[in-house]
């Protein structure tokens, strides 16, 4: 079964085909976050006109890279929600005209589902049931997956999702847009040890996540060292902020004793993150598994994915910012 996926939910023009939920035919993105470097952020008026010049293109060229005409194409995939209404408008848009015109099923897939799907997409014999610690800039949940399509969320974020906390340190420290990755690298170079930054831990759900908190500890240690005109390392804030992330990160998501812990989304590309549940990992006997690098931001390959074994065609779906898992 040929499926082209189509993602706009961000920052992201996407397109791809894959085969059978497992083999990427092509995957094909337009990133339009260099244009907000300047801004700091994301701004959701200029992303859905970039989705309006790009998403025709992207679709073309997935199409041409895959090697395949568009009547080989079985249904088409599009993420619904959650995102920016007008980026998601875009793609929605775009494919229900192509599913009409080529008169083939049309699937609407949960942005957070395709994260998920990233892991199918890497790992080809992996399946349900496992946990998923789903990590993105708008999302921070622990996940039990009994089936592909029967997800039972055990806990999530009271407050800031983790990649928004990184790209909100990030810009305070004077890094561009996203900071995620930047951080990341520069943790590499600091002492964790260094500066004591505060964990939150909620004894009524072990699962929960707080990192508002923490956020603001960074926040005034960098403003109370500029204001005392005071140096400060970056690669050491960089590094204990991390820690204090990934300590939180992979002391909830061992909560669950799952022997098979799947993880998800932008921040699953964080390398200390990576060598943090590793190493618990194999203390615990546990099994993680993480999508490829390139695979763990916004792509439509994932999409197209998780639409396989969704396979719920629904001609009348609507864009919407906040949808339900
Ligand atoms: O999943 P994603 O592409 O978009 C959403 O669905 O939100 O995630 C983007 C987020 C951004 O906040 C970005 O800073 C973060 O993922 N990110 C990282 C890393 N790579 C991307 N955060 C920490 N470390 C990284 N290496
Ligand atoms: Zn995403």
């Amino acid at each position: 079964m040929i499926i082209l996926g189509i993602e706009t939910s961000c920052d992201e023009t996407a397109a791809s085909v894959v085969k059978d939920g497992r083999i990427i035919l092509s995957n094909i993105i337009s990133s339009s976050a260099k244009i907000f470097e300047e801004y700091g952020g994301v701004v959701p008026e200029i992303a859905s006109r970039k989705h309006v010049e790009y998403i025709l293109p992207v679709i073309d060229r997935a199409i041409k890279e895959a090697g395949i005409k568009r009547e080989d194409i079985d249904a088409i995939a599009v993420t619904y929600g959650p995102g920016l209404i007008g980026a998601l408008l875009v793609g929605v848009t775009a494919a229900k005209a192509l599913a009409a015109s080529l008169n083939i099923p049309l699937i609407p897939v949960n942005h957070l589902k395709g994260h998920i799907a990233a892991n199918y997409l890497t790992h080809k014999e992996l399946k349900p049931p496992f946990v998923c610690l789903l990590i993105s800039g708008g999302h921070t949940n622990i996940l039990d997956i009994q089936g592909y399509d029967d997800i039972k969320i055990l806990g999530g974020t009271r407050d800031d999702a983790v990649g928004e906390v990184y790209d909100k340190v990030g810009r305070v420290m004077g890094l561009v847009y996203p900071g995620g990755p930047k951080i990341d690298k520069l943790a590499k170079e600091g002492n964790p040890e260094a500066i004591s930054f505060p964990r939150t831990k909620f004894r009524d759900n072990v699962f929960d996540f707080s990192f508002s908190g923490l956020k603001t500890a960074v926040i005034n240690y960098i403003h109370s060292k500029e204001q005392k005109n005071e140096d400060y390392s970056k690669e050491d804030v960089a590094a204990s902020f991390q820690k204090a992330v990934t300590d939180v990160l992979v002391d909830n998501v061992f909560e669950t004793k799952s022997k098979k812990i799947v993880v998800a989304g932008g921040v699953a590309a964080n390398k200390g993150l990576r060598e943090a549940l590793n190493k618990r990992a194999a203390k615990e006997n546990t099994e993680v598994f993480y999508p490829d690098i390139h695979l763990c931001t916004d792509n439509a390959a994932m999409i197209a994915s998780a639409a396989y074994y969704i396979n719920k065609e629904d001609f009348d779906i609507n864009a919407d910012a906040s949808p339900d898992m």
